[in-house]
């Protein structure tokens, strides 16, 4: 339930539908869908059984398993921590502004000029996207640092399943929107004219952002797992899950986006442009609108926390900190980067580092570079390094390792390396 916590957030209803908007549809999916099967699902086995087998923080882990050679793996996640949450933030505070708006009907339209315009002065406006990103991330504070969150385990065993059933229901209805058929193509059918090096990496990226992983976030979750629980089936359950809402969000976002007119490669915008239209068609809609927007808060919050939890383990375990002063300071560090990702959607819109503004630059380097990059480590060090101590832990106690786990050894040696080691070079322009 924590990994798919995890997993399900922001990644799956903001950032997939816009990527599969800048990416041109039906052929980026397919790859995806291809990417979450073969790479996520084998990777995120091997991050679980690495955590589940030392019972440690990441880079606890690498160190025990490999020895202090392998130690900065451990740190490259804590760092990919840092970076993933300093934007994270500012987005989940989008979505906490919007319950607002939502609420109080400022938003009630299906023209996509109007909701741009909308959005736009608020996400350029200096304070007030900052004090939203504030506010969550005080949140998040509040949660890890009270433990690992038995509370909000709770009742996001209740909220998770409502976000599901809403965006089912909120897709059908944007689906029989006149005009949605165009979309649905869109999303649907491959034009892989539209294919090249950048698609793959975007697909890449997407899914490790999505499933977790390459952070050790879900190695630290898997340190939490129980020995008697599969890693298999609850990797298979959790990646089908997110899988699943990623697609239902994909396809409302885009039957909005080609019955109203919007344009699908807006960016980062898109999810927040698009979806008060069709709550502007709804009977109840502010109120639809007021409980999508708090179930999607909800579900970033639950990634929120996993982002911070490895950090916040790792100093805990290796330097000792209380628990509140290792969140304390986390919290502080983000916070800190968060501010100049907010303001580069207003006042400093105009500074680019590598052509990119504040926030694409932290967003980039951390989905596509940290990420595949942790990927790419931790497959060479499960694959060569510890690969019969791996099998021993996806095997049932006692019993013959299952003939799958063969392929899957093959798949981290020999395959996810170099495919990771091209798909990184040819991001950087290298090849
Ligand atoms: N998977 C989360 C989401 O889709 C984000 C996340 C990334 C969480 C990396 C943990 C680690 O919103």
């Amino acid at each position: 339930m924590a990994a798919a916590g995890s997993a399900v957030g922001l990644g799956n209803i903001w950032r997939f539908p816009y990527v599969v908007g800048e990416n041109g549809g039906g052929a980026f999916l397919l790859i995806y869908v291809a990417i979450v099967a073969l790479f996520g699902m084998s990777l995120a086995m091997s991050e679980i059984a690495l955590g589940r087998a030392t019972r440690r923080n990441p880079v606890g882990a690498f160190a025990q398993l490999g020895g202090n050679a392998w130690r900065p793996l451990g740190y490259l996640g804590v760092l990919s921590g840092f970076v993933i949450l300093s934007f994270y933030i500012v987005v989940a505070g989008w979505t906490l502004a919007y319950i607002g708006f939502m609420s109080r009907g400022v938003i009630v339209s299906t023209e996509p000029a109007q909701l741009g315009a909308h959005f736009e002065s608020f996400i350029a406006s200096p304070l007030q996207p900052l004090a939203y990103a504030a506010v969550f991330m005080a949140l998040v504070a509040w949660v890890v640092g009270g433990g690992i969150g038995k509370g909000i385990e709770r009742f996001s065993k209740l909220l998770m399943p409502a976000l599901f059933l809403l965006l089912i229901g909120l897709t059908l209805r944007a689906i029989s929107l006149p005009g949605a058929a165009e979309g649905l193509r869109f999303f649907l059918t491959p034009d892989f004219s539209k294919v090249s090096a950048e698609t793959f990496s975007a697909a890449l990226a997407q899914a490790f952002f999505s499933l977790s992983l390459g952070m050790g976030c879900l190695l630290t979750y898997g340190s939490y797992l129980k020995k008697s629980s599969a890693i298999a089936s609850t990797t298979g359950a959790v990646v089908g899950l997110d899988l699943c809402v990623s697609v239902l969000a994909g396809l409302m976002v885009m039957a909005i986006v080609f019955s109203f007119g919007f344009d699908p490669a807006a960016g980062p915008g898109l999810t927040f442009v698009t979806l008060p239209a069709i709550f502007a068609t709804m009977p109840g809609g502010v109120l639809f609108g007021v409980g999508f927007f708090i179930l999607l808060a909800v579900a970033a919050l639950t990634s929120a926390i996993s982002i911070l939890e490895p950090t916040v383990a790792y100093l805990i375990d290796e330097h000792r900190f209380s628990r509140g002063k290792a969140v304390l300071l986390c919290t502080a560090v983000c916070f800190a980067m968060a501010i100049p990702s907010s303001l580069s959607f207003g006042h400093w819109s105009g500074f680019h580092l590598f052509g990119k503004t504040f926030f694409d630059l932290m967003d980039h380097a951390a989905t596509n570079y940290m990420l595949p990059l942790g990927a790419l480590l931790s497959s060479l060090f499960v694959g060569w390094k510890w690969s019969k101590g791996a099998i021993n832990e996806l095997s049932r106690p006692g019993a013959e390792p299952a003939s799958w786990t063969r392929g899957w050894l093959l798949f981290l040696r020999f395959v996810a390396p170099p495919a990771l080691a091209w798909i990184l070079l040819t991001s950087a322009g290298i090849v």
